[in-house]
Order: C-alpha cells, then structure tokens, then sequence
C-alpha cells in the first residue's frame, strides 16, 4: 500500500511543471519558490526579480525595476494553446511612493504571415496602497509565433510588483457562448466588412441601454461583422441570434444575418438567417442555426440587408453550441425494414457529426440535394467545382451507399449563362459537355442519374413545361442529355424525374412523354416520382395508381424526394406542431410503405428528401416556417413517421375527422346525386380491400356510405360500422336496414344507423353538431381488413345549384340566356352580419363556365392595395369537385372588382389557373354587375358534371373590407381551402 502511494506521489511530481499545479490544468505563478518561474524582464535595462518584500499570498512577489517605456515590463512565453481560450487572473501593487497607474496584461503574438499585434486581456488602475487584481479572458485562435504575455504600465518609470498569476484553461472554446451586448460602450469586437461606421450608442437599446448603430454603409453586405474562427467547430450545430432596428433616417428595410467563411483563401457566403422585415421603430429578432461543414481559416457572422445602405442598431447578440442529443442505437436502422434501397437527400453538413450517424445507420442510398446541380457544379461556362460532390460521393462511398445524382438538366437552379446568347446548337453543345464531364466523374460510383427533372407541365397543349430549355432546344434537349449520359456511362440508371406524378393529369402527360422517348430509342431506365405530398392529400391509392400505370411502360421507378408536408396550404404556419398531426404523419407514412412494400418489384430505391426535420428544404420552402416533414425529428429522433414505416404498431390509434353535412339519401345500394357532393374518405389498402367512405347526417341517424374494393367475393366479407361504441355488421351478402349492391370491383352498402338519444335530435328534426365516435373496418375472407377510426361531426347541408346550357354575350349586361339559370344568392356571413351581397346564375357552354353576379353594393371602393379588401366578386371553381384541403392545380378562385379588375388564387403560382378567366363589369343603380368566363380545360364539361362552386362579395368601405360573404362555405378559408365550397351542377337544359 505504501509503495503504492509513493509511486503516485513521484509520479505527480513528474507531472508538476516549473509552476505549482493547482487545478488540473490551471497555471500558477505565485514566485514562491525562490525563482521567476520563467517571467523575466521586457525591455533593455528592465528588471524582474523576486523579493520578500511585498506578498500577496506567501511571502514573496515579482518586482519589476529599471522601465523607460510604458510597454517596458515583465513577460513569459505565454502558456497558450491555439483553439483554446483562458482567463488570466494577477494581483499587482506599486511600489511604495509611486503614482497611481494603469497596470495591463497584454499578449503580444506575430501571426503567420502577419505584423505584430498586442491584445489587451486585462487593466486596473493599481495604486501603492495595496494589491489590485487584474482579470480578463483571452482566447487563442490564429496560428502566431512569439506569444508573450506581459505586464506593462502607463507610467513609463513606475516599478511594480506582481503575485499569484493564475491562467486558467476556459472550457472549449467551440462550445462557450459568445454574446455582445455593448453596454460597456464598446464595439466588443465588432468590427466594419467595408466602410461602415460602427459607434456604441445610447440612442437605442434592445435590452439595457446601449446598442451598436452602424451607419455611412457602403453596399448591402457592408456593416457589422464578428470573427468568430475558433468558436465553431466542424460539424457542430450553434443557435445565433441577433437583435436588429431601422436607424434614426431609415423607414424600410430588411435584415438578416450571414456567415462568411474562407479555406485556402476562398470566401464563400451562407444565409444564417434570410433578409426579413424591418418596421421602423421596431426591434427585430433574427435567430436560426448554422453547422460549420467545413475547415475554415477565416469565419466571420455579420448583419446585412437584400437592398439598400441604410443605417441599423444592433443589438444582444449570442452565438451558441447546441449539444446534439446522440442517435438511437436501439431502434431497427430502416434500411433493413424495406425491400428496396432506403434513401435520403443528404448535403454537406448532414454528412457529419450526430447527422453522419444517422445517415449511415438507417440508409443504404443518398442524393446530393444541392451539391451536382448545376450551379453548384458549372457555375461559370467550363469552370467545374466538384468539392461538395466529392466530398457526399466519398461518404456515400465509403459507407456502401447507393448515389442517385440529381440534377442534369433543370429549369432551376441553372445559372444564367447556359441560356446566354445560345441558339439550339450551342445550348445542346453546353449541355453536352456538362452532363459528359459530370457523367465521367462519377462513372462507376453514381448508379442512376436525375437526366432531367421536372420537364413536364400537364396544362400546356404538348404537356411539356415551358423552360428555356424547352424554348430554345425543344425536345431535343431531352434527348441529348439521356444520349451523352448514356454514352459517358453506359452503366448508370437514367431517370425522368418530376413531381405531381400522383396526380392523374400529370401522371399521363408524363407516361405520353416516357412512351414517345421510348419509342424513340432514347436511353431512359426508369421513371423518378418526386413525392412532396402533404398530409391530407394524395391518397396513398393515387400513389400506388401512378406505379401500376408506369409499369405498363417496362420501366424502372424510384420514389425520389418524398416527404409529407404537414401544411395543405401555401400560408399556414404553426408555432408548435399539435402532436395528434405527427401521429397522422405516422399513419400516412405507414399507407405509403404499404404501397411500396406491395410494388417493391417495380420500386428500386425510395428516397426521403433530407434525413431529419430540421435539415428538410420545407423548413424555407414555399415559406420560411416549422414543418416536419420527415422521418426524424429535429434531435434526430424517431418520430411517429418513422414508426409508420417500421413498426405501425407502435403508432397511436390515429384520430381522423370527418364530416356528415345534413342529408338524407336513399337506402337502396344506388349511389345518390348527394353521396357524390363529396369525394368518399379513403380507407387505405390492406390485401386486397380498400374502401371510399361518407356519412351523412340526418334527425333518423347516421347515413353511412362504403364503397368497398375487394375483388373476390366470399361469405365473409364483410362492413362493420361501430357507432358510439355499438358495432353494426353489413354483410356483403346484406343486413338490416343496410342495402348492398355489386360494383364492377366490388360492393356498395348504405346503411342508416340509429345513434345515441333523442337527445342528439334537434327541434328541426336534424341531429344537433356533435362528434360521433366511428370506426368502419372493412374485411375480406382471405382475413385482410382495414380500417377508418376517428370523429364524425356533423355539418350543415351542402348546397347545391345548377348551371345551364347556354352562351351567353360577355357584356356585363344581363341578356335573356341567363333566365335559364336558378339565381343563387350569397347570404353565409363570413365577416359582418351585412353588407353588399349577390345574386349569382351560371351557365355552359364548350369548356366554359359562364357566371353572372348583380351585386348591391351602393359606394363602391378600389382604394385598399389588397384586392380582397376591394368592392368584388370571387368566384370558387374545382373541377374535379375533389373538395380537398388546399388547392389542387386546377382549383381557381377567381377575382373580380367592380371596375373589371381581376386577380387570381390558386396554388402557389396560380399557374393552371390564372390566364382562365375573362370578365365584363358594369356599375349600375345600387350596384355592380360582373359577367365572367372561365375557362376549364382540364375536364370535359357534360350534363351532370359536378364543379366544387362558390361565390363571394367582398364589400369594402375606403380602404377596409366592412363584410364578406358567400354563398355556402362558412369557413372563411376559401382562398386556402377547397372542402367547403358547394356544389354546381350542369345541366343539359
Ligand atoms: C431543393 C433543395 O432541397 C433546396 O436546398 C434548394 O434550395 C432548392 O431545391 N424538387 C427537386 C429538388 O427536384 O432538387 C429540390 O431541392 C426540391 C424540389
């Protein structure tokens, strides 16, 4: 035991430098040893030495003679490590009889390839009085030579001692906040990008009483900047945040806050945070996060504006390490639950640290998401950057990852001089050579290649998308970039790509196209399903339709960017994702997997767009806002999602909605004019059922609807609808007030179930609103079943008008073909209780809609910039009546004012709506009359189709809208949401 403890001993002692250890690895100079502990003079004629004649712990000190200079003093080598940060604590006293003065600790350093630079780490004014302790933290970043620390004096002559000099190792530099608040009226080592002046001020503060005010810009990336190489390691994550305002002279503006970073000399800029709104007088937050994805020797965060010099404060700044939470390890990886390659869009920060984990763990394939396309890889004609992309290639290779490289040819992401001064040849020429010099870099390590993505626009007559592309080169651009690739590597997978492609419209115009080529001999393999749904909407039916329909072509199919927006619209945003949304997710994932898992013969890779939450391109696309699209949260957890694909069972039972307008169809197995109001709830396919369901309201009970798919009948198939907890069986073969009929691929049962008590019964004789708890499962006698469990609600009636067959003269007066229409008017108040309101009529003809709308509306106004704040009229069209939530591409709400002003809704650019309408107005006595024509090409208009229909009066006072109001939606969300609009029907008469 004793030997034991001896050998520590001698073995601490080893370990004690010249100075005493006190902590770990704190430093102490305390010259109580006899010697200087390595301090010796700076400056000729300078001495140190230790004495006993003054102590500040012990008995002796550090005494400082023979100084000419103010930077005459005391120094060592100083103790440093680059990368690392310390404070620096002395004691230090004058003389006796000496003047009070300021006494610092300063750091002299030469860096490579630099001058000389001092760097004040701390100061007191230090009197003969007694000891003053000097404090302050130093942090060692660039490479130097020559690091001193010293103690110097503004009394050139003055003679001082120093004592117990600690310097104590700061944590990690990379994980210790950084923070300015400018209270010490002080730039804090903000420094100008250019030549911006940057002055503390009192003028403003967002906390406490001091701001930064940056003035005298010289260009919109000019201003306040921080170095903060040394504070981010690579591969970390950090939350910055950063409070901006308008300067005194400035009344609009935008800010937001960016990152510079060099290697080898090469600056490259990223958006921490995008430009945003600054209202005057206001402060303005600007936070988000960066990962640092490369080695840098320059690192700088600094505030700029999208346009303008103007002057801004700046104020509270912090820079913080977010500790990742470390992947499950005890959770099946994916890629060995799927029957197929398991991939994700990956760029490069997703390729390191806890992100790198997860990639590699659950995925067998990646795609670059950013790093091939072509600005990234030709941003100048001939001039090829590769880093990132083989930086993602040797990550993806060194795992035994699958590489789809995405994207040849687009109409995005492309930089200008492609399309400049380029007639067909030289477009083709340049072509050829960037999908030759990508193609041969990657031969033999990017197994299918994205030739060209997103070429098809269903709503152009030849159902091929506009680009430049397509204007300057036509189809051949197509058939170029498949050939060259091809020929640079005839082992590559060539894909089509597109998004939409669940959609019937799109899905065709892009199988005529696949067909053509083919043909043709062009060297396709496979077909790339983009697959950025939300998560109402496709059904996972229309998904597995897509992959049916395109296997009829002999072709390979991937699923290539899919994620599952939780918005149905372009402007919805949630501050907290309601956690019920996430369970849906997760049985949305899992009706997906179902069809992938079923098709894995015509599935070769299923990709997710990104590999977790925080990384998804929703998190800025079509709007910067919280979405969680993807598989894993963002700490890399495994979210609902995930399980939905994994194991379904560990998911939630999902609660969906539904609604039962009034209505009272006949039982009878005959599919009602009121069933086809809505579009029937899918229930999703399990085996080989699936079913469309409805429910309808009425003072008798529920009416409930199932239109089942099973193929082969047996005496067990079966409905069963369990209502407020009573289950109800309709066998296929009938029941009880159930009536059930054949369909071509399977049955219909209509059933009228009794629910709760008189009670749910209202005055009227309709069932009161209420939830009804209901599941509906659909069996077979193979034993397959499947299921719809959540609420009902009852909802009022949907209305229901007609149009008639008739043209009539587009003048915006109401000639005689309108009297063959019934008048419809709007009296659903979705703001105000009165106000201007119309009666509408519509009519047919061709593939157009006419409507009429004469509206009383005595003083009328277009004064508000916002048209919905205008005296109008819109009207709502659907032609596929699909009643979705969130507008299909076909969906128009179109906008009248009563000058003839039209603007047009639809969904994010209107593009398959907005040149579809033309309309007459005409102001009358108390009025206004507006006549309009809408075109609707993407359906056959006949007697008996039905449109999803609106209308609604805007009325506007000045510049305010006083009152709205429509025809049957309640809601107020028609310009996002199609499911409430009523119902038009075209008659033959
Ligand atoms: C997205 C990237 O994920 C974003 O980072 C980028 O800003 C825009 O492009 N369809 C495609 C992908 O084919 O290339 C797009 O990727 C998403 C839509």
């Amino acid at each position: 035991m004793r030997t034991l403890r001896a050998l520590v001993a001698a073995a601490l002692l080893c370990l004690v430098p010249a100075v005493s250890a006190h902590a770990a690895a704190d430093l102490t100079y305390d010259f109580e040893n006899g010697t200087t502990q390595g301090w010796g003079p700076r400056g000729g004629g300078v001495s140190a030495t230790v004495t006993p004649d003054a102590a500040h712990g012990g008995a002796s000190s550090l005494l400082t003679t023979g100084r000419t200079a103010t930077w005459h003093g005391a120094s060592i080598a100083a103790p440093f490590v680059r990368g690392a940060g310390y404070t620096v604590t002395a004691y230090a006293r004058l003389v006796s009889g000496q003047p009070a003065a300021t006494i610092a600790l300063t750091v002299q350093r030469t860096p490579t390839g630099g001058s000389t630079t001092y760097e004040r780490v701390a100061a007191a004014t230090v009197t003969d009085g007694g000891w003053t302790r000097l404090s302050g933290n130093y942090l060692f970043t660039a490479e130097s030579t020559d690091v001193q620390l010293y103690a110097e004096s503004s009394d050139a002559t003055g003679q001082f001692y120093l004592d117990d000099i600690v310097v104590t190792p700061l944590g990690d530099p990379t994980r210790e906040p950084v923070s300015s608040d400018f209270e010490d009226g002080t730039a804090q080592d903000w420094a100008s990008r250019a030549a911006a002046t940057l002055q503390p001020s009192a003028e403003a503060a967002h906390a406490g009483s001091r701001s930064l005010a940056v003035s005298g810009r010289s260009a919109t990336w000019d201003g306040p900047a921080l170095n903060v190489l040394g504070r981010m390691a690579e591969g970390d994550k950090y939350a910055l945040s950063v409070w901006v305002r308008l300067g005194p002279e400035a009344t609009a503006g935008r800010l937001g806050l960016s990152i510079e970073r060099r290697t080898g000399g090469t600056p490259s800029y990223e958006r921490v945070v995008s430009p945003k709104d600054v209202p005057a007088g206001e402060w303005v937050q600007l936070s988000g996060t960066y990962t640092l994805a490369y080695d840098v020797d320059f690192l700088s965060v600094y505030v700029e504006s999208d346009t303008g010099t103007f002057p801004f404060y700046l104020d509270d700044f912090s820079m913080k390490y977010i500790q990742p939470k470390p992947i499950q390890t005890d959770i099946p990886a994916l890629k060995d639950k799927v029957p197929f390659v398991m991939g994700s869009a990956l760029t490069r920060p997703d390729a390191l640290g806890v992100h790198g984990e997860l990639l590699a763990r659950h995925f067998s394939g990646v795609t670059p998401g950013n790093e091939l396309k072509w600005d990234a890889t030709e941003p100048r004609e001939g001039e090829f950057t590769f880093a990132d992309g083989d930086f993602l290639v040797d990550f993806a290779t060194r795992h035994g990852m699958t590489i789809r490289g995405h994207t040849l040819a687009w109409h995005s992401q492309t930089p200008d001089w492609v399309f400049q001064n380029a007639d067909k040849e030289l477009l083709l020429k340049r072509l050829e050579t960037h999908v030759r010099t990508l193609v041969t870099r990657y031969k033999g390590k990017i197994a299918a290649w994205d030739v060209v993505n997103e070429v098809v626009d269903e709503n152009q007559p030849d159902g091929l998308r506009r680009s430049k592309w397509y204007e300057i080169a036509g189809l051949d651009f197509i058939r170029t970039a498949f050939r060259v690739a091809h020929e640079a590597d005839p082992d590559a997978k060539l894909f089509i790509n597109d998004y939409n492609t669940e959609f019937p419209r799109k899905r065709e115009a892009l199988y005529a196209l696949v067909k053509r080529l083919k043909e043709e001999g062009v060297p396709i393999d496979g077909v790339g399903h983009q697959l950025h749904l939300n998560i109402e909407h496709p059904p996972a039916s229309s998904v597995e339709a897509t992959i049916e329909r395109f296997a009829t072509l002999g072709v390979d199919q991937q699923i290539t960017e899919l994620d599952v927006s939780i918005y149905t619209d372009f402007v919805s945003s949630y501050d907290t994702i309601p956690p019920e949304l996430l369970v849906q997710q997760g049985h949305r994932y899992k009706e997906l997997f179902d069809v992938f898992r079923r098709q894995a013969a015509k599935l070769s890779s299923v990709t997710v767009w990104g590999e977790s939450d925080d990384v998804s391109w929703l998190r800025s696309w079509p709007i910067p806002r919280l979405n969680a699209p993807l598989l894993f949260d963002d700490d890399l957890q495994a979210k609902p999602a995930y399980w939905g694909v994994v194991d379904p069972s560990r998911l939630a039972p999902p609660v969906r909605r539904l609604e039962a307008p009034a209505g009272t169809p006949k039982v009878d197995g005959k599919r009602d004019l009121e069933w086809d109001l809505l579009p029937d709830s899918p229930i999703a396919r399990v085996g080989d059922v699936s079913a469309g369901f409805q429910a309808r309201s009425s003072g008798k009970g529920l009416y409930v609807l199932a239109e089942v798919t099973d193929p082969t009948a047996g005496k067990d198939d079966r409905v069963t609808f369990t209502v407020d907890g009573t289950p109800y069986v309709v066998k296929r073969t009938g029941g009880p007030k159930a009536a059930v009929r054949p369909t071509p691929t399977g049955y219909r049962v209509e059933a009228l179930i009794a629910t709760g008590s008189d009670a749910d019964v209202t005055a009227g004789g309709s069932m009161a609103a209420t939830d009804i708890d209901v599941e509906v499962t659909v069996s077979d006698s193979a034993g397959a079943s499947t299921s719809w469990t959540g609420k009902v609600t009852t909802a009022p009636a949907i209305k229901l008008t007609s149009a008639a067959h008739r043209t009539p003269v587009l003048d915006g007066a109401v000639d005689r073909a309108w009297s063959a229409a019934p008048e419809i008017r709007t009296a659903t108040w979705i703001q105000g209780t009165s106000g201007a309101t119309a009666k509408v009529r519509s009519l047919w003809s061709g593939s157009t809609l006419y409507v009429l709308a004469q509206v009383t509306d005595p003083t009328l106004s277009e004064e508000s910039p916002n048209p919905w704040e205008q005296d109008s009229v819109e009207i709502f069209v659907d032609p596929g009546n699909g009643k979705t939530k969130g507008y299909e591409d076909d969906d128009g709400q179109y906008r009248i004012s009563f000058s003839g002003r039209i603007t047009v809704g639809g969904t994010f650019d209107a593009g398959g709506v907005k040149d579809h309408v033309k309309a007459v107005t005409r102001t009358v006595p108390g009025g206004y009359v507006v006549e309009a024509a809408i075109e609707l090409p993407t359906i056959t208009l006949a007697p008996g189709t039905l449109l999803g229909f609106d209308a609604q009066v805007n009325d506007a006072t000045g510049t305010t809208r006083t009152s709205a109001v429509t025809w049957n939606d309640t809601t107020a969300r028609s310009h996002l949401d199609t499911s409430h609009w009523g119902v038009l029907r075209l008659t033959r008469g």
